[in-house]
């Protein structure tokens, strides 16, 4: 057992949000594929707020499906710096004897503002705290709240996330697949085709509905949706409660910190 002990829980606006061992650097939990990935971490760390657990637990899900021929895509909503992009890229590289299309979706500017009707406290006390909003100026506005990455480095940078997959790890420019712009305006026109892993990590109840409503039939049998802050802003958390009592079958969300669950698509759900 890795070595114990308590972190400062922060903000998740403003980065990692685990306080406890998950957010450990180079902890071993024991994956699969562990070590392959431990190498690879760091070379994405400083372009992610994805706890190492986390990021763990995304090296093992893509691991399984080069291993098992799990057929689709990847696919990130809320992209930021690109490390997540940047960790499915190689291990796709790692497992895998083809590329395979990563879509990375992100206004590559400060988050939108939290619907204080929906989205909960703790979104609202962040807004406050990291971008100096008041509350009762928030309505949910699809406008970026100015400076709340301040204090992380900015918010992301489309190019630079296109030029670090595809060029500095060596994905290619033909399976980087870039969508900058607004999720409402982007997601319901890009086409995509099967998708192996679903990660969503806009933050908002709006965001992460307008994300499952579009994406989520493409998502193959047995494939994995991955919900960053399910267990972090309530708004999220409402969406995906709601969207999944209208599904047929009621999957069983995997605790993998606690922000982030992640359920596998079930072999009885439709698929576009
Ligand atoms: C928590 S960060 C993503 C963190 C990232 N996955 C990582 O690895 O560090 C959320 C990102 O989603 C973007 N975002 C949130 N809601 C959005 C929306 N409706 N349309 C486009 N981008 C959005 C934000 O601008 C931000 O870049």
């Amino acid at each position: 057992m890795g070595v114990r002990r308590e972190l400062r829980k922060v903000g998740k606006l403003f980065g990692r949000s685990e306080s406890t061992a998950t957010a450990i650097p180079n902890e071993r939990l024991g994956y699969d594929g562990e070590a392959d990935a431990l190498l690879a971490i760091p070379r994405v760390r400083s372009r992610t707020m994805v706890a190492h657990a986390s990021l763990l637990s995304l090296w093992a899900q893509i691991r399984h499906c080069e291993l098992k021929g799990l057929p689709g895509a990847y696919v990130e909503c809320g992209v930021w710096k690109g490390g997540v992009g940047g960790l499915m890229a190689l291990a796709n590289m790692a497992y895998g004897a083809d590329r395979r299309p990563i879509h990375l979706f992100d206004i590559f500017d400060d988050i939108c503002e939290p619907d204080p009707a929906v989205d909960g406290e703790r979104a609202l006390t962040e807004v406050e705290q990291f971008a100096g909003r008041s509350r009762a100026s928030l309505s949910g506005k699809m406008q970026p709240l100015s400076g709340v990455y301040d204090h992380i480095g900015g918010p992301g940078d489309a190019e630079a996330v296109q030029k670090f997959v595809a060029e500095e790890l060596g994905y290619g420019t033909d399976f980087t697949r870039i969508h900058k712009g607004w999720f409402e305006d982007t997601v319901p026109i890009v086409t995509i085709g099967p998708i192996a892993i679903l990660r969503l990590d806009g933050d908002w109840y709006a965001s992460t509905k307008l994300c499952l409503d579009h994406l989520y039939d493409a998502v193959v049998p047995g494939g994995f949706v991955i919900v960053d802050d399910y267990g972090t802003y309530e708004g999220c958390r409402k969406a995906v409660d709601e969207f999944l009592a209208m599904q047929p079958e009621q999957p069983f969300l995997n605790y993998v910190t606690a922000d982030v669950r992640y359920w596998i698509k079930p072999a009885g759900a439709s698929l576009a």
